[in-house]
């Protein structure tokens, strides 16, 4: 019951979102908004309706259009390149392409076309670039473009076109450049197939034939026809196939020939020597030739079939030796690559201007040439040692401009480029350099632009190695060393530099000097060094717009430092660095999000310490943080003062305190003693014999706390002296003598019942004075010394009258306050009265 209603409400749901399929909503991708939209892959069968009409490039391949009917792409007028590779079309009707005017490049690569209406391609006005790459082609005459007058370059390889007959229509079409015609079928041409192009000596056109199976060539087919490219790779079984291709090609004129083989498409086993010299009866201007492995030794002749060639390539070819050739020869342009040279070729090319030797590496050391005209020299990629370098002894010329000698083994540098100023680019890159670092080894280089030294093992310790380039505009260095990982200032004269490259090399320090000539720089590369921290300061007059300081230690930057950043920089690369997340760098870190707009990858840059925050990106850390620490620090701070001063306190006036408790507890009338009495040990017998009869055993009774009698043992006496005495007393009598103010004990007792009275108002003290102290003992105690001159006290007077006196006064200090009982204190002053003549 429950799992059909379920079904039932997911079904409306599920066509809901059917509807909303890529489809009918916005499956492309907007390359550029209204311009280029790329649908490439979403199995649409036709065109998205919310495509703009203004686009203007549209890939829709890899969708299953299969049929285009005619005027399919009418409301995209605009449109200037429309890619339908692999779209599964069979059949493209009439007017297909109708209203395309502005359309400039079509393609078409890998659709199975059936049927191709003659009409197809009309109203293509603009159509420059046809792509019709596997696309079941059988024969260019039934292609029916005769009509794209604008057409420039047609590209039909991979079909199944079996007949080099170029069709009449070509006539129409007096802009084509390139025709490619690789991959096909075709074996043979005969004379007649290249009729248009004898009525149309203006044609120029690039031909590549490739990857056909070529079998013949009618001799004189080529006879008087200009071409400005052939190509001819992989077309040949044999050797005499060739040969008699080649023959048939006599009489050509032309630009560029391209012959060789492909490194995965190898036909050809045996190559020899007389195939290649039929090349004679050419007229050859540039000459390439790839690839073929079984290349034959005694090849010099065929060499000189091409004497008047202007540029010669060999590459990827097993020669072994290129025997020196005869200084007539008009080549200017030479390279040799690729190939299993066992010497380096002895060369009198007088002609020669560009001369480009890499990747043989058979041979290890370099002979010195003597090429006067050269001016371009790559000898990169060789692993090629150097004994000597760099003068224009080594190699006869001094118009080199261009010298790359990148990617060999050792270089030792004997002189600095005498003869060699004219040089505006070199390259040393990934070569071991000797004795860079001992000379000005650049001192003639007034007119280098470029020089790149990456890589090369140099340990900077001279200071004036770049001096002389007062040119310079790119310097690359990365991969080297400087003593003490210390950068000086060693680009004093490269005031015209504007892109330094010294990443990967060790640098601990910078010196504030290092780039202050380099007022023009704008590119600097110290990325991969050891630098601790971003000391902006050497950067500070510089017209810097690009600064990597990526993968170094940095952990922050102080505030001062970061003012001079310069103003220019829009692009700081601070990725993969030491980042120290704490609240010490709050000011760097506030930085960071501020310039997230010129920190490239700003979201990138992690924290490294502490652990705690490994990991976790810069801009997440907040100021809140630091400024709740800031208070959570300073609260605990004044807590900890606060309650150490109390325990101070309370230390310090723990029984002022229990006072202040038992008062609370005990409250006024509840007292148990009349007094309790404060005294000296050394005054006991007084106080036992004369003090406790007197007053306990007289009318009315006073009852007194004595220590030694009313005190409960086992408990502390400071808290009896506390709880027995002060509490449960209305008055306190102090016993006041020599011994007494000696004694720090009774001192204290006396300091606590001062408090006590302080605190309990009707409690009172009575002092009484046993003996005569002396008063400068009595004034080292001078809270007590000034209390007696202030109060009146009881002087002991030991004689009648003076006991008489003193008794009555006590009495009468004690009563005061004392409630009343039932006893009939009332009358107790008067019946005393009575009694004091028997005293
Ligand atoms: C794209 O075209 C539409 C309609 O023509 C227009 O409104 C819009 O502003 C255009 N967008 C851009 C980025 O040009
Ligand atoms: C492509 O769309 C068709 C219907 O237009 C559909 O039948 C087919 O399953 C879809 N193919 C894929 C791979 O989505
Ligand atoms: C062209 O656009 C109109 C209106 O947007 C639409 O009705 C018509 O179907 C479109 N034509 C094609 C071939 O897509
Ligand atoms: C090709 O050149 C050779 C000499 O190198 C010559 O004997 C031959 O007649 C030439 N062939 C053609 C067709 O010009
Ligand atoms: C700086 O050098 C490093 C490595 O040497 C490189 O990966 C990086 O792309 C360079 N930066 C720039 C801006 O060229
Ligand atoms: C920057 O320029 C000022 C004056 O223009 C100068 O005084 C200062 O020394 C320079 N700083 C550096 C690091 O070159
Ligand atoms: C910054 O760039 C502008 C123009 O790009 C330039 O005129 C100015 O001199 C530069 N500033 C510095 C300090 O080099
Ligand atoms: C740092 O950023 C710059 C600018 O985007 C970039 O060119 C460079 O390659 C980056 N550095 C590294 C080491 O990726
Ligand atoms: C962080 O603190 C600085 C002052 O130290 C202040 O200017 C800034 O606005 C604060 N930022 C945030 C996000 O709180």
């Amino acid at each position: 019951m429950r799992l059909t209603r379920l079904v039932g409400a997911l079904l409306p749901a599920m066509a809901f979102l059917s509807c909303l399929r890529p489809e009918s909503w916005d499956p492309c991708v907007q390359v550029v908004p209204n311009v280029t939209y790329q649908c490439m892959e979403l199995n649409l069968s036709k065109i998205p309706d919310n495509i703009p009409t203004t686009t203007k490039n549209l890939d829709l391949s890899f969708n299953p259009l299969s049929h285009l009917g005619s005027h399919s792409f009418s409301n995209f007028s605009e449109l200037q390149v429309l890619d339908l590779s692999r779209c599964e079309i069979q059949k493209i009707e009439d007017d297909a392409y109708q209203g395309l005017k502005h359309l400039s490049i079509l393609i078409l690569t890998g659709n199975p076309i059936q049927s191709l209406a003659p009409g197809a391609f009309s109203g293509l006005s603009s159509l420059q670039t046809l792509v019709a790459v596997e696309t079941n082609l059988a024969s260019l005459e039934d292609f029916p473009i005769r009509h794209l007058k604008s057409l420039k370059e047609l590209n039909v390889a991979h079909n199944l076109i079996n007949s080099f007959k170029l069709p009449d229509y070509f006539s129409n079409l007096p802009n084509l450049e390139k025709l490619d015609l690789s991959n096909n079928k075709i074996r043979n041409i005969y004379h007649e197939d290249l009729q248009v192009l004898h009525q149309m000596p203006s044609f120029k056109l690039s031909l590549d034939l490739s990857l056909n199976p070529l079998d013949f060539i009618q001799p004189g087919a080529f006879e008087k026809i200009k071409l400005h490219e052939l190509t001819l790779r992989s077309n040949f079984d044999s050797t005499e196939v060739m040969r008699t291709c080649i023959q048939g090609l006599a009489g050509l004129k032309i630009n560029r020939l391209i012959l060789g083989e492909f490194k995965n498409e190898r036909n050809l086993v045996v190559l020899d020597k007389y195939a290649l010299e039929e090349l004679c009866n050419l007229t050859i201007d540039e000459f390439r030739i790839a690839h073929f492995q079984d290349f034959p030794k005694d090849y010099r002749g065929f060499l000189n079939c091409l004497a008047d060639a202007s540029a010669v390539s060999l590459m990827s070819l097993n020669i072994g030796r290129l025997e020196s050739l005869p200084t007539g020869f008009k080549w200017q342009y030479l390279k040799l690559s690729n190939c299993k040279f066992e010497d380096f070729p002895t060369l009198k090319l007088t002609f020669l201007k560009q001369f480009i030797f890499t990747a043989n590496k058979v041979i290890t050391t370099f002979t010195k040439l003597n090429l006067r005209n050269l001016e371009i020299l790559d000898l990169s990629r060789n692993g090629l040692s150097f004994k000597t370098c760099c003068s224009y002894r080594d190699f006869g010329t001094t118009r080199l401009k261009h010298l790359d000698l990148s990617f060999n083994s050792i270089i030792t540098m004997t002189s600095n480029f005498v003869g060699l100023e004219q040089l505006e680019h070199l390259d040393f890159q990934h070569s071991t350099l000797r004795q860079a670092s001992t000379f000005s080894v650049f001192l003639s280089l007034k007119n280098l632009l470029y020089l790149d030294i990456s890589y090369s093992d140099i340990k900077i310790v001279f200071q004036g190695i770049f001096d002389g380039l007062i040119s310079l505009q790119v310097l690359k260095m990365a991969g080297n060393s400087f003593q003490d990982a210390f950068l000086p200032n060693i680009f004093r004269d490269l005031t015209q530099l504007t892109v330094l490259d010294l990443s990967q090399c060790q640098l601990e320090q910078v010196s504030p000097e290092a780039f202050g000539s380099l007022l023009r720089l704008q590119v600097l590369n110290m990325s991969h060094n050891h630098l601790l921290s971003l000391d902006m300061l050497p950067y500070k007059n510089l017209s810097l717009w690009l600064l990597d300081y990526s993968f170094n230690r940095i952990v922050a930057a102080n505030g001062q430092e970061l003012h001079h950043i310069p103003s220019n920089v829009t692009s700081l690369n601070l990725t993969q660095n030491d980042f120290a997340c704490v609240c010490e760098h709050m000011r760097f870190l506030q930085w960071v999000q501020d310039h997230r707009r010129i920190l490239v990858g700003a979201e990138h840059m992690m924290c490294k310490t502490p652990l705690a925050m490994q990991g976790v990106p810069v801009l997440s850390f907040r100021n809140t943080t630091c400024q709740m620490n800031q208070t959570v620090i300073s609260v605990s701070v004044l807590s900890v003062l606060i309650v150490s001063v109390a325990a101070v306190l309370v230390y310090k006036f723990y029984f002022h305190l229990m006072l202040l408790a038992g008062c609370r507890k005990y409250g006024k009338g509840d007292s148990t003693y009349d007094a309790f009495v404060i005294y000296s040990s050394h005054d006991e017998d007084w106080v036992r014999n004369e003090l406790v009869k007197n007053l306990e055993e007289g009318v009315p009774p006073f009852q007194l706390c004595l220590h030694y009698r009313d005190f409960i043992p086992g408990v502390a006496i400071a808290a009896n002296i506390i709880q027995e005495g002060f509490h449960k007393s209305r008055k306190v009598i102090v016993v006041v003598s020599q011994h007494f103010i000696q004694s720090r004990w009774c001192i204290f007792e006396y300091e606590i019942a001062q408090t006590w009275q302080f605190l309990s108002s009707h409690a009172g003290i009575i002092f009484i004075v046993l003996q005569k102290v002396e008063k400068s003992l009595l004034r080292q105690q001078v809270e007590l010394y000034r209390l007696l001159r202030r109060n009146t006290y009881l002087e002991w007077e030991d004689n009648a009258l003076g006991r008489h006196i003193f008794w009555r006064r006590l009495r009468k200090a004690l009563l005061d306050g004392k409630p009343w009982s039932p006893e009939g204190t009332v009358d107790a002053e008067g019946s005393q009265d009575e009694a004091m003549p028997s005293i």
